[in-house]
């Protein structure tokens, strides 16, 4: 199934309010606007008529209004009022083109390409969204200058915490890494039984801690962690005997080697402000972002003779190879 096949998020919901919105998916402009039901419309950011950008128009009473010629396009996009011609009925062709979209995990995710119904793509699943006992809160988006495999990969590794993340997730003193255990599914790859010593796994860390993290790719550009941290090293208020929390990885392809990413936290604490636990997270990214954009090339290669590994990077490899079979051709090297 090629990219355009798969759901993609492409911006915050609550960034979808009364103006249209621009966006880029697959390096293609949508414009996202909400009708007068509150639904999320995305459309080719692009006039059926002289092709202005939707996008620098308006919504009106439950129409998107070209900022040209005023042209009126109804949900379905069709285009249903020419100012210059009040009398004119627009036929079929009159109309913008539209893609599938819908709202989950606080984002706006679209589908650019229908597939075949036996090879529909199953949306991302990140089990926690469902559990109460988890607070979920988005953080970003985050604008890359890497393709998005090279950021799965990121979230995948776990050998870089003690260098990148030195006195948060690892310590160099203590980067040897166990060995885990990767497993095919039917949405990806999943690695379980990796376990890390982190001198700050998070917020609330008083103390290192050993933790087991599992890591699973959900979609070609999506992946989810579960860190299940030593309830030893929490404080009391956290609850330690259900404390977990799961994060989710959340990607844009805007371009071949560009990337909008957020993450969906869902985490025990329901103490701390929005902000507190933003700031956690948004620490750790830029620790990883310059060493992510440093990385060449930029798109991910999926013949695995050309970059070398090791036993600690099989999560990776198991990620490539999937890749592969997916026949996923945006920000790889085939
Ligand atoms: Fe949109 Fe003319 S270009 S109405
Ligand atoms: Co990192």
């Amino acid at each position: 199934m090629i990219e355009k096949e798969h759901w993609h998020p492409v911006a915050l919901c609550a960034s979808v309010a009364d103006a249209p919105l621009a966006v880029e998916l697959l390096e293609q402009p949508l414009v996202l606007w909400r009708d007068r039901l509150g639904a999320v419309q995305a459309w080719a950011d692009q006039c059926p008529h002289r092709g202005a950008r939707l996008s620098l128009g308006r919504v009106c009473e439950g129409r998107l209004e070209c900022p040209y010629h005023g042209w009126q396009f109804d949900t379905r996009g069709q285009c249903v009022h020419v100012p210059a011609l009040p009398d004119f009925v627009p036929p079929a062709s009159h109309a913008a083109r539209t893609y599938v979209c819908l709202e989950q995990y606080g984002l706006v995710w679209v589908r650019m390409a229908a597939s075949h119904a036996a090879h529909a793509p199953t949306f991302p699943a990140f089990a926690a969204e469902a559990d109460a006992q988890l607070r979920k809160l988005n953080c970003g988006p985050y604008d890359v200058a890497t393709s998005a495999p090279r950021l799965v990969e990121n979230f995948l590794d776990m050998a870089h915490f003690g260098f990148v993340h030195e006195h948060w997730l690892g310590s160099r003193d203590a980067a040897q890494m166990a060995d885990y255990q990767v497993q095919n599914t039917p949405t990806g790859i999943r690695a379980t039984g990796c376990r890390a010593m982190q001198p700050k796994s998070n917020l609330h860390s008083t103390t290192a801690a050993q933790v087991e993290y599992t890591y699973e790719v959900t979609a070609p550009y999506a992946a989810v962690l579960t860190k299940i941290p030593d309830p030893s090293s929490l404080p009391a208020s956290v609850g330690a005997a259900g404390y977990r929390e799961s994060i989710a990885l959340f990607i844009c392809p805007l371009g071949p080697e560009r990337s909008r990413v957020w993450f969906r936290l869902a985490v025990a604490d329901f103490a701390s402000p929005d902000q507190t636990l933003r700031d956690f997270q948004h620490t750790i990214f830029t620790q990883d972002q310059p060493v992510l954009e440093s990385q060449a090339p930029k798109r991910l290669p999926l013949d695995l003779r050309a970059e070398v590994h090791t036993a600690a990077d099989k999560a990776s490899s198991a990620y490539r190879r999937y890749l592969s079979q997916q026949a996923i051709t945006f920000g790889v090297i085939p």
